[in-house]
């Protein structure tokens, strides 16, 4: 970049120009949060952050040797001529520097053969238009990045960030899944920093694969804007990050406790024989997911009213005896002339579009569906609307589902345009918010027909997706190694702000068994969504459906859950406080403490329950 020959400021912001033309902005949110960007359109406008939480600005700066210096509250930021920037405490401890060695790749090997087995022949495409790179060193630890598949630390892989729905079954070296939170948090002999990459087109992280010493965030299109967070704790870090993007609302106590689930309860009978069992087997229960099959040919805003007579009446008699229903809602909406919801967006503009100017169809479960823009606020508006027909049902909580956006027609292609409130976007800008904007039109639509504080479920997520919905997830399968990875995963969500998720106890594909589900049970009763849910064609797996030791350890760790609710709900009020997650690491609680940082089979539930389950 060369020499800097110019810098301005103003009350929270440095303005810096480098000899090459170049241009770095310094914006202080708070004393341990700067925002480093170049500048580009409309770079006050963030999906993630709904409002600055601007707090102590003041700073000092500095012309130094070597470029400037610039002082806030709690950090020292380094700004060289060559354009490398520095965090360093106010007593100028490191606690994060530029990566600046070579970065190593890999020999090019021909690896066309490896196609013959079926093998992924595709090597990764490490070179990126847009690249921050800071300086691994040996002892740091990573956390962070949202549902990423693995474990705990996520020193020495590779993820991408783009919201992937794949249902086979989820393993470590996945690269990405359902949701996308580009935000990391490195610990190690200096203070823990975060950094939030605020960028929604596909985004790279390498944590020192291709080179150990290399931290690599990366990205080929979109601003090149991240977040650093730096406190003395981890803590801290989550406090700052959460106080950026938001965090999760204190749920209602319902939505705390237990959830069963199946794809599907097919109708009124099944329904009603499932909430008895409940009774029978004395198995708390607070809330009844119905999946797809309650709607009428899986038109969204529909139900059956064959297999569902009665709907509103059933509803009203399960709230009775205690039950409260959430239904699913998928964004894919059935293309037919003849029902109201198709109609009434095409005549409105407020589904995708063709570069040419037609409305882009896909296929998910309905057939033939188009995709709502929910980048625009008459169309978030809309479906917020929609959502008074599912409360005026009775139905308390909605389900947010297949909203990465999924298509079972190939992908979505790059190009295809979503009407957006400041323009319109390609898909492939707004692809990793699409799910988190849905939450959002789902929410605000929860809000205004019940009054009560939203319960929402996504599968999608992007960061700050934590005020608007809690998330599970997604498909994991009976197999014992997705019990295992339930730990770090939720762990890892929870550290990237959403302290809101669970998985589906049980495991969703694949057949489960007995000690399967007991150990399960063991883990979901302390995780803070505790649903059981199942695949269609998959064994059952409803408390009561495997031997009498099963149903009574189960029904044992359910009352447990029950037992601990008020405990449970003062740690959200934590978290509200200062964004702490409920369900943590024990290296969250025992930061200073080397022999937590790697553990993946235990966990905290707030700092008064360590939960080492059999998994
Ligand atoms: C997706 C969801 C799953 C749901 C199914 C049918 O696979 O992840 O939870 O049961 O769709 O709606």
């Amino acid at each position: 970049m060369g020499r800097i020959i110019n810098y301005k400021s103003n009350e929270n912001e440095v303005y810096v120009e480098f000899e090459n033309g170049k241009k770095l902005n310094i914006e202080i949110i708070d004393g341990g949060i700067v925002r480093i960007y170049e500048p580009y359109p409309n770079s006050d406008f963030s999906f993630a952050i709904s409002e600055k939480p601007l707090g102590n600005v003041s700073y000092k700066i500095n012309k130094t040797h070597y470029g400037i210096k610039i002082l806030t509250s709690y950090l020292t930021i380094r700004v060289h001529d060559d354009g490398e920037v520095n965090f360093y405490d106010l007593n100028d401890a490191l606690i994060c520097k530029e990566f600046k060695g070579q970065r190593v790749s890999k020999d090019k090997e021909d690896l066309s053969i490896l196609a013959l087995e079926g093998h992924d022949a595709n090597e990764q495409d490490n070179s990126h238009n847009i690249s921050i790179l800071k300086h691994i060193n040996q002892d740091d630890v990573f956390y962070g990045l949202g549902d990423k598949t693995g474990f705990l630390n996520k020193k020495s892989y590779y993820y991408e960030m783009w919201n992937t729905d794949d249902p086979k079954p989820h393993v470590d070296c996945y690269k990405s899944l359902y949701k996308s939170i580009p935000f990391i948090i490195c610990h190690g002999n200096h203070k823990p920093y975060g950094i939030f990459f605020d960028n929604t087109y596909k985004t790279f992280f390498d944590i020192g694969k291709e080179n150990e010493y290399c931290l690599a965030i990366e990205a080929d299109e979109g601003p090149y804007n991240y977040y650093f967070f730096a406190g003395d704790t981890i803590k801290d870090v989550i406090g700052l990050y959460t106080k950026l993007t938001g965090r999760c609302p204190l749920p209602q106590l319902w939505t705390l406790g237990y959830h069963q689930s199946r794809w599907s309860y097919e109708n009124k009978e099944e329904l009603l024989e499932l909430t008895n069992n409940f009774r029978k087997y004395e198995i708390p229960c607070d809330t009844i997911h119905l999946d797809i099959d309650y709607m009428d040919g899986y038109r969204v805003f529909t139900y059956d009213d064959v297999k569902f007579k009665d709907m509103p009446n059933i509803i009203d008699s399960l709230s009775k005896d205690g039950f409260k229903i959430v239904t699913i809602i998928d964004p894919g909406v059935k293309v037919d002339k003849d029902y109201s919801i198709y109609k009434v967006g095409v005549e409105n503009n407020r589904f995708a579009k063709t570069p040419e100017g037609e409305i882009y169809v896909n296929e998910v479960w309905p057939g033939e569906s188009v995709y709502p823009t929910f980048t625009n606020e008459d169309t978030r508006n809309w479906w917020a609307q929609n959502t008074k027909f599912i409360t005026s049902l009775g139905v308390k909580g909605i389900w947010n589902d297949m909203n990465e956006p999924a298509s079972f027609k190939g992908p979505l292609p790059d190009d295809i345009l979503f009407r957006g409130d400041h323009k319109n976007y390609q898909h492939k800008e707004i692809h990793n918010v699409y799910g988190h904007l849905m939450a959002k039109a789902t929410y605000e639509g929860l809000k205004k027909h019940t009054g009560k504080r939203p319960f929402v479920i996504t599968r999608a997520c992007y960061a700050g997706s934590q005020k608007y919905t809690t998330a599970w997830t997604g498909d994991n399968h009976s197999i014992w190694a997705h019990l295992q990875m339930a730990i770090p995963q939720l762990c890892n969500l929870g550290l990237s702000g959403m302290p809101f998720v669970g998985t589906d106890v049980g495991g969703f594909g694949s057949d489960c068994t007995s000690e399967l589900l007991i150990r399960w049970v063991q883990v979901g009763c302390f995780s803070p969504l505790f649903r059981n849910h199942a695949a269609k064609g998959t064994r059952r797996q409803e408390p009561w459906t495997f031997d009498q030791q099963c149903l009574d350890i189960y029904r044992k760790y359910v009352g447990l859950r029950y037992a601990l609710l008020p405990y449970i709900y003062d740690l959200f009020v934590e978290h509200q406080n200062n964004g702490a997650p409920v369900m943590r690491p024990l290296m969250y609680n025992f930061e200073n403490d080397k022999n937590t940082w790697e553990l993946n089979d235990e966990f905290m539930v707030g700092d008064k329950i360590l939960v080492a389950p059999i998994i």
